[in-house]
């Protein structure tokens, strides 16, 4: 990409902290907050597909409800085509226009007393898209012609449809406004295999003929292997690694993103990863790790990872990471490997 041309999605020290309530409070203490998202730098190319991966808790649904505009962010700076996102003060529809998300659950996402021709007419008229009674019907049978559902559909309601049915009047809701970037949080999460395949599909089909750009979240890396260029490797609110996704599938190199690879699906959804010489349990987003937020599951850690804080910082090739040992541990095969070394 080259630096004169402003990328798309431009994120830079995205912070999200949610102040903590009830019973997480511990009596007496200060007020603490969740650190959910804590400085994350993150540039999309236009037409670029990026996935945020990471176990459960790690911030990634927070990172997508910022780009939508759907929780405010703590500090940092979110511009999309040139037009903020972040300060939310900024109130720009142009903004909210271009950036659209579909997530897991398309049945709550979804108005269930309308029809799927109202459900997709609103957004084509909110953002004037088209105007009159015929243009809006035109662009409505446009919109599920390009999720593959015949026009029939329009007179359904959200029980008629059944969970890929559902998700795609989702993705042809998000399409309505005529978005630049699509946010897909876990698209797939609810479905069953035959019909998680079609929507990936789909999704890679739409991006190739809209000229779509994605930020992908998901825990099915085999989905994130389909649909996108780049990778970035979250940890407790932070970017630990960014990669092609063929350096960060093929060679992942920050230890968390190698045990990330080696967990199996279920391992990945419940945020307990035990695997590739992991130690201990996911420290809480209150109480954050000093140094390394990683020190203390890193079966490389040393003294200096405890004090220490890593910064993401460039690797050959186009990627980045965030670890003090990395130039000692790129060259070490992931333990379990015939020549992998012991972690010491
Ligand atoms: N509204 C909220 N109030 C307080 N804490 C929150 C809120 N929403 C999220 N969090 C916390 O922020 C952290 C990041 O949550 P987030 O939903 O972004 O993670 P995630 O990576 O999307 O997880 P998952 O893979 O389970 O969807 C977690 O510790 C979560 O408990
Ligand atoms: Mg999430």
């Amino acid at each position: 990409m080259s630096a004169a041309v402003e990328p798309l999605v431009s994120v830079e020290g995205l912070v999200k902290h949610y102040p903590v309530r009830g019973p997480r409070r511990r009596r007496g203490a200060p007020a603490s907050v969740v650190h959910a998202v804590d400085g994350i730098d993150l540039r999309i190319a236009r037409g670029e597909s990026v996935a945020l991966i990471g176990e459960s808790g790690c911030g990634k649904s927070t990172v997508a409800k910022v780009l939508v505009g759907l929780v405010p962010a703590t500090r940092g700076v979110v511009r999309v085509a040139g037009h903020d996102v972040v300060p939310v003060t900024v109130r720009d529809p142009e903004a909210r226009r271009r950036v659209q998300l579909v997530s897991q659950n398309p049945w709550s996402a979804l108005n269930r007393a309308r029809t799927v021709r109202h459900i997709l007419a609103q957004p084509v008229l909110l953002h004037g898209r088209a105007t009159g009674r015929d243009a809006v019907e035109r662009r409505v049978v446009e919109l599920l012609g390009l999720v593959g559902l015949p026009a029939e559909y329009l007179d359904r309601r959200p029980r008629d449809l059944s969970g890929g049915e559902l998700q795609r009047v989702t993705v042809a809701r998000a399409l309505a406004t005529e978005p630049e970037l699509l946010v897909l949080d876990e698209p797939t999460a609810s479905l069953d295999v035959s019909v998680k395949a079609t929507l990936v599909n789909l999704l890679a089909d739409l991006r190739a003929e809209l000229g779509l750009t994605y930020l992908l979240i998901t825990h099915e890396l085999d989905v994130a292997r389909h649909l996108v260029d780049r990778v970035a490797v979250m940890y407790l609110g932070e970017v630990v690694e960014t990669g092609t996704a063929e350096q960060v599938f093929t060679a992942p190199e920050h230890p968390y993103t190698r045990a990330l690879l080696a967990a199996s699906p279920a391992e990945l959804v419940i945020g307990q990863l035990h695997g590739d010489g992991l130690v201990g349990e996911v420290p809480s987003a209150i109480d954050v790790p000093s140094g390394c937020r990683f020190h203390t599951r890193c079966p490389f850690a040393t003294e200096t990872c405890t004090t220490e804080h890593p910064l993401l910082r460039s690797r050959p090739g186009d990627r980045a990471v965030a670890c003090l040992r990395i130039d000692e541990l790129a060259d070490v095969p992931v333990a379990g490997t015939p020549t992998g070394r012991t972690p010491q």
